[in-house]
């Protein structure tokens, strides 16, 4: 039977065992973060149009037919964030944090919205993790940037990733080198697939980023951005490359890689998986020096990244979903038979919860033979059953019961089965 509503295109539900992935991941990089001495900053879904357009830029895909906009009842013009760059900006801006100078790096979660045509790995409503860091021109900003990404691959066990950097230049190089590329695709107009043609005088740029086997080999031939540097920028990549081989990260320079979004200069980098087919890019981001001031702040360099949260957690091992599984998974499962053994198990899950804080317990409800609950017990997952009988309860005691080895059973007071699964699971006890 076909479900009378069903959940948007390209928007998915995250259930239970999905949201135990998403949770691990979620965690392992706010450690890193934490130790990177990033803070986290949240900021609205929603915000004014005009900021995604002026900051993304007007003929970029995204602007042009990505947004979900509309006219709010006061008759403003609103959109769904499609990325969190520019809300950060006018969040830092708006809450004074750059105004006094000095370096701030933060980071942010959540949903973005892109009218994509959705597929593996590419969809409406998608999550990122971004992190921006703000008033730090020199090159080690942006390895260490890099290296907290590597970091996170490294802190959730994910391989075969792989580094491309390039460099954009300041705003006045990349428009000298827009010009010469222009020159060189005009003369080749012939040649231009239906999307590069609309892109020539728009956005020239982006024909380099054209996945269209037809085009590969005049994109190929095209003038080289590197080519085209200022001297500045080509010793702020320079360095890059230096700080990135020093630290042992492996790169490759992409001089194709130029990014769907205006904001960019200087350095762009993008990590990328052979694992996921056509959306291979699992992060990616740049330098925005000019972006503070375009949207009302005093000059500020910037640089950033986002992660996309739905291909990192497709990327995840066998291994990593198993440990999160378990981790989410409670430990012990309360067994309680009949009627009158159920206020000693009330009174003895309370003084565990409270003996034992970290502990997951289940208590069953709603009853059940002793065989059904110990069906749910098994279930669940959990390591221990503990089983509250009439005999038990009128004893005071529990038995406890190992669910996955031949251990025997034992029946102990409270404060005995408290220290034992203090020990067998390795809990802090209050
Ligand atoms: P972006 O390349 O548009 O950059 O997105 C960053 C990441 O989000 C991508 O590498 C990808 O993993 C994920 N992503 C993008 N679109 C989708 C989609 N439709 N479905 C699933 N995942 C997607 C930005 O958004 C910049 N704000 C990044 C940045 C931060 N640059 C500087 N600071």
């Amino acid at each position: 039977m076909a479900l009378q509503y069903q959940a948007v295109r390209g928007m998915n539900d995250l259930l239970p065992t999905d949201i135990v992935l998403w949770q691990a991941v979620e965690a392992a990089v706010a450690e890193i973060l934490r130790r990177y001495a990033y803070r986290e900053l949240r900021f609205p879904l929603v915000e004014h149009t005009e900021l995604f357009t002026r900051s993304i830029g007007e003929v970029t895909d995204i602007v042009e037919k990505e947004m979900y906009t509309f006219e709010d009842r006061g008759g403003k013009w609103l959109s769904l964030r499609p990325e969190g760059t520019a809300s950060c900006v006018r969040a830092v801006l708006e809450g004074g944090l750059i105004q006094t100078g000095g370096a701030q790096r933060l980071w942010y979660a959540g949903p973005m919205f892109r009218r994509e045509k959705p597929q593996k790995g590419r969809y409406r409503q998608f999550h990122q993790i971004g992190v921006e860091s703000f008033g730090i021109a020199t090159s080690d900003i942006d390895a260490e940037l890099i290296q907290l990404s590597a970091d996170i691959w490294t802190a959730l066990g994910l391989t075969g990733t792989r580094l491309e950097i390039n460099s954009l230049g300041t705003t006045e190089s990349r428009a000298n080198y827009r010009a010469v590329l222009l020159d060189y695709f005009q003369a080749q107009a012939e040649r231009l697939d239906e999307d590069s043609q609309r892109r020539l005088h728009t956005n020239p740029m982006r024909i380099l980023d054209s996945k269209n086997p037809a085009m590969a080999e005049l994109i190929q031939a095209a003038p080289q951005i590197h080519d085209h540097l200022d001297a500045e920028s080509a010793e702020h990549f320079a360095q890059l490359r230096e700080r990135l081989t020093a630290a042992d990260i492996e790169y490759s320079v992409n001089p194709r890689l130029v990014r769907g979004l205006d904001y960019y200069s200087r350095t762009v980098f993008e990590w990328k998986t052979d694992r996921l087919g056509a959306q291979d890019a699992i992060c990616s981001g740049g330098r925005y020096d000019g972006l503070v001031e375009q949207l009302g702040g005093r000059a500020t360099p910037a640089i950033g990244f986002a992660l996309g949260m739905e291909r990192v957690v497709a990327l995840l091992d066998a291994e990593f979903c198993t440990a999160a599984q378990q981790a989410a998974a409670p430990q012990v499962y309360l067994a309680i038979v009949g009627a009158e053994a159920e206020a000693f198990a009330a009174q003895a899950a309370k003084q565990l919860r409270s003996a034992l804080p970290q502990l997951r317990l289940q208590v069953n409800v709603g009853g059940g033979s002793f065989k059904a609950q110990m069906r749910r017990a098994d279930r669940s997952g959990a390591e221990y059953a503990l089983l509250c009988g009439g005999s038990e309860a009128s004893a005071q005691q529990l038995s406890l019961k190992p669910l996955r080895s031949d251990a025997a059973q034992e029946t102990l007071s409270l404060p005995d089965i408290t220290a034992r699964l203090a020990t067998a699971l390795t809990l802090a006890a209050n």
